[in-house]
């Protein structure tokens, strides 16, 4: 269960460094884009907690460990999703890690969970992917880039990625 303790860890790390990113939109004034942020804390927290759950339901041992501090400069709106995606490709490579170890081990009660894991990541990954090509149509232009950011808070609301 130790690789499982480690996937909880890296859930929360996740979920950290979205509520670092969504403090930066705040303090530039992206209200949409830090809800957006904001909701991407609670998804990769809800994460964690399914894993914390499986190991429990496993009869195995959950052990937190303390959280580094996530990455806190960032040069504009597009290096913080660009970041973002960086961080969703690792997450996506550990759970496909995850999954090959539980293949190898013939453990086969832990599949569905990562195939539902893997599944999520496409859909993560293709949001954060859009947001980012659309941060760079907008470029330097500051009305464009408080429409749009309107509007990805807004889209958030109405809720484009599941649970
Ligand atoms: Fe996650
Ligand atoms: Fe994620």
């Amino acid at each position: 269960m130790q690789a499982f303790n480690d996937q909880i860890q890296l859930e929360f790390a996740s979920a950290y460094t979205y509520l670092q990113m969504s403090a930066w939109c705040e303090a530039h004034d992206l209200t949409g884009l830090a809800t957006w942020m904001r909701t991407q804390w609670a998804e990769e927290s809800k994460h964690a907690i399914k894993f914390i759950d499986f190991v429990l339901d496993r009869a195995g041992e959950v052990d937190l460990r303390p959280l580094e501090a996530p990455a806190r400069d960032f040069a504009s709106p597009l290096d913080v999703f660009e970041q973002a995606l960086a961080h969703e490709q690792r997450v996506t490579a550990a759970i496909g890690a995850l999954y090959a170890q539980a293949s190898d081990l013939h453990d086969y009660s832990s599949l569905p969970l990562l195939q539902w894991f893997l599944n999520e990541q496409i859909e993560e990954e293709a949001t954060v992917r859009q947001i980012v090509a659309e941060l760079r149509m907008v470029a330097d232009d500051s009305s464009a880039l408080l429409l749009l950011d309107r509007e990805i808070g807004s889209r958030r609301d109405s809720g484009d990625i599941n649970s």
